[in-house]
């Protein structure tokens, strides 16, 4: 793979279907993706056309990305992302964020559903992503480093940008959305946690589990992209109740609190 030869490529192929140079990249989790579909102008291009994406296989995702405009500001959005454990390459995973990066943008909004680690929290609870545990012994930016993308150590010790987590606070605030704050940490899945590996995380310091975001956040931090990380609370992690994980749990959460969600993200985009 030729990262910057394919990057340019994937650029040309979407600059090609805009008139506009989006500023704002945004990331939609299961269920949010309905967010998409309130870009105004909306141009949309699904990822099987898109030269070097992967092509996703979640239940939930339409896998398209959508370029359009809210409140006056630019945004592409991705309805539907890569997951590793589709067992696509983290290359792959992440390769979106350097295409949105290459389109122009500055600031990124990655969203995810995931578990409740934190027996304070509950389903449907919506949390900014304060900082993250890598649990996975991988990283995207393992290989060659292409000094054009970024630097080869990276400095990670504010990958969720502190000013944009003060925007999105104001604006919970002034919306009467409760925001929680916390730790991501991130699994590889498919499979969900063990009640012992929940322990074992919530010892480690995280408030959620999920599947996804850290490989996108880390790429955007190496691209110098300033990203905001909010998740969906959709489930409490495995052995907190005495009941079973089911994708219906979280597809059905994530449903409720959709239109929640699509407000605030609406609104703090408006003060980008
Ligand atoms: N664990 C991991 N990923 C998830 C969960 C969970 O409990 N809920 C939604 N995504």
């Amino acid at each position: 793979m030729h990262l910057t030869a394919d990057i340019a490529e994937s650029k040309a192929f979407v600059e090609a279907q805009i008139t506009v140079k989006p500023t704002i990249g945004i990331i939609l989790g299961s269920g949010l993706g309905p967010f998409a579909d309130t870009l105004e102008n909306a141009v949309r291009i699904p990822y099987n056309d898109i030269p070097h994406f992967a092509s996703s296989s979640a239940v939930g995702h339409a896998n398209e990305l959508v370029i359009g405009t809210l409140g006056g500001k630019t945004v592409v959005a991705m309805k539907g992302r890569f997951h590793y454990y589709e067992g696509v390459s983290l290359d792959q995973v992440t390769f979106p964020v350097r295409l949105m990066k290459a389109l122009g943008i500055e600031k990124l909004i990655i969203t995810n559903a995931c578990g409740a680690v934190n027996t304070g929290f509950a389903p449907g609870d919506l949390m900014l992503i304060t900082d993250h545990l890598n649990l996975t012994a991988n990283n995207p930016l393992i290989g060659p480093n292409n000094p054009d993308l970024g630097v080869r150590f990276l400095d990670v010790s504010e990958v969720y940008s502190k000013n944009l987590r003060g925007i999105a606070k104001a604006v919970a605030a002034e919306q009467g959305v409760t925001m929680r704050e916390g730790v991501y940490a991130w699994w590889t899945g498919p499979v969900y946690e063990t009640p012992a590996e929940i322990r074992m995380i919530r010892t480690l310091g995280a408030d959620a589990v999920g599947m996804s975001t850290v490989p996108e956040a880390l790429v955007a931090r190496h691209a110098g992209i300033e990203t905001l990380g909010i998740s969906c609370l959709t489930n409490m992690a495995c052995g907190i109740l005495d009941q079973p994980l089911s994708h219906d749990e979280v597809i059905e959460t994530a449903e409720r609190v959709k239109s929640t969600f699509l407000k605030l993200v609406t609104g703090i985009i408006s003060r980008f």
